[in-house]
């Protein structure tokens, strides 16, 4: 039965009765099906300290989890103490783990100090999710020194998320800024240049958390003429060091997104095989090692007709194992420097109005599969669809932000930015792409590209300019 049936069979009006009255209460239970039942337990709203204890004790006996998981999660909001044996009970044997954490997220809710030595027993359990309720019913004592030192000794907790939380709890919040400029600002002189030249040279004179927005296609191994590189591995350790110091100039819990996709070398002759280097997995694992925490997968996808068929052979003689699907998708991998604050921390560092100008209005896509047609470029062979560009500054930042792209190409992302009124900079090491970002920003009109606002400067120059010598 779909829910939209059961909600005229079991109408609030009966649910309400069946609260006041146990024996009507107990002989329903006993007809009904677990939809029916699971439906009635999720419907029973606010339950008075005096209600009747019976019809939910009942359940906890019954073969399925759910059934047994809600009944306690009821249970629970009589808030009384009196309860407690029956929910340390399910919290040690209960066989499924859902009822386990629903019980110990019961014990917690009495809030009471009988409490303490149950839950403190709970923070050995093997189920990382049970010890987590246990931190949560404990923090409501965490004035209580057993209780801190109980706590403080889950620092060194295998799992990853017990001791995120712990830490935070017993060091409070860490990050301390590198930067006297506040979140909102950024350094005047890196606002709307291109400078030609080795990404790694250029950024070390970038001063620390400076940028609010990287977003960029790194060069794909081999692929193309201006990614070359003697071995895979020469190739992840370059772009190991550039998004560590992409990591120092971002500022705190400000986001990094990186486009990237497979690539496949060809073979050399019919008695070899073709390569495929898997990039985004390969580069993900650093990624996490330096600070960035992930954050989404989005997922651009691109028509079947634009990309290279691979199917041709396949097509023909169906053979199974020699299966080749046309790759028509690449990956948005979604990172935030990782701090101890919360999203909403960023955005209370800007001020309501440029909050409210900053909105994203409208339509917009809602999943994490962003259908978008390539582009093309009479110069550079791999450019960033507008489009896509226009999403990601849209979605991961402010108006007057600084916008970063350490491989720019043909600086299709400057252009976004300064359509949407944001601050690009760009760092690119081929003339011949230098000099398309400047045929290309010259059509850039609006306000905010006002005659002479976007500089072009070579590394000598943007070294002095760092220096505040120019
Ligand atoms: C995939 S393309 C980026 C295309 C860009 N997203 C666009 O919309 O045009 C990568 C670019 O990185 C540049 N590049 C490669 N190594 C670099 C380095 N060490 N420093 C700066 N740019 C570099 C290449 O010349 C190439 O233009």
């Amino acid at each position: 039965m779909n829910r939209s049936v059961l909600s005229k069979k079991i109408t609030g009006e009966l649910i309400d009765n069946l609260k006041n009255d146990s024996h009507a209460f107990l002989s329903f239970l006993r007809n009904q099906n677990d939809g029916i039942i699971i439906y009635v337990l999720e419907k029973l709203g606010r339950l008075e300290n005096g209600y009747s204890r019976e019809p939910l004790q009942n359940l906890l006996n019954h073969s399925n989890e759910n059934i047994r998981a809600l009944s306690i999660k009821n249970l629970a909001k009589i808030e009384d103490i009196n309860l407690l044996s029956t929910f340390v009970k399910y919290a040690s044997v209960d066989e499924s783990t859902l009822v386990r954490r629903e019980a110990v997220s019961a014990i917690g809710r009495l809030r009471n100090e009988k409490t303490i030595p149950v839950l403190i027993n709970l923070l050995k359990d093997k189920d990382p999710k049970v010890v987590m309720q246990a931190i949560r019913g404990l923090l409501v004592f965490s004035y209580n020194s057993k209780v801190k030192n109980e706590l403080k000794k889950l620092l060194n907790h295998p799992n990853e998320l017990i001791r995120e939380v712990i830490h935070k709890e017993v060091n409070g919040v860490q990050y301390k800024s590198k930067s006297q400029q506040k979140h909102d600002e950024s350094p005047e002189f890196l606002k709307n240049i291109v400078v030609h030249g080795d990404v790694q040279e250029i950024i070390k004179y970038v001063p620390d958390e400076s940028v609010h927005l990287t977003f960029t296609s790194p060069p794909y191994y081999n692929a193309r003429d201006y990614s070359i590189y003697q071995s895979y591995d020469e190739y992840l350790n370059f772009l190991e060091r550039v998004f560590k110091e992409v990591h120092r100039v971002t500022k705190e819990g400000r986001f990094f997104i990186l486009n990237t996709s497979p690539i496949i070398i060809p073979r050399i002759s019919r008695q070899h095989a073709s390569k495929r280097y898997p990039i985004p997995y390969d580069i993900h694992p650093f990624l996490i090692k330096m600070g960035w925490e992930f954050i989404d997968d989005i997922v651009w996808v691109k028509p079947e007709a634009s990309v290279k068929n691979r199917n041709a052979g396949f097509l023909q003689h169906r053979k199974p194992l020699a299966y080749k699907p046309n790759a028509v998708t690449e990956m948005l991998m979604v990172y935030r420097k990782k701090t101890d604050k919360l999203i909403d921390w960023n955005i209370k560092q800007y001020s309501l109005e440029k909050v409210k100008k900053s909105k994203v209005l409208g339509e917009y896509e809602t999943t994490n599969i962003w259908r978008i047609d390539p582009a093309f470029d009479k110069v550079h062979t791999a450019v960033f669809p507008l489009e896509l560009c226009n999403r990601v500054i849209k979605f991961y930042s402010f108006v007057g932000d600084l916008i970063f792209d350490p491989f720019a190409g043909s600086g299709t992302l400057g252009r976004a930015a300064l359509n949407l009124e944001r601050n690009f900079f760009l760092t690119e090491k081929e003339a011949k792409y230098v000099n398309r970002i400047k045929e290309e920003l010259n059509k850039v009109g609006g306000l905010f590209n006002q005659i002479g606002q976007s500089r072009f400067l070579e590394l000598n120059e943007f070294i002095k300019l760092s220096k505040g010598e120019i």
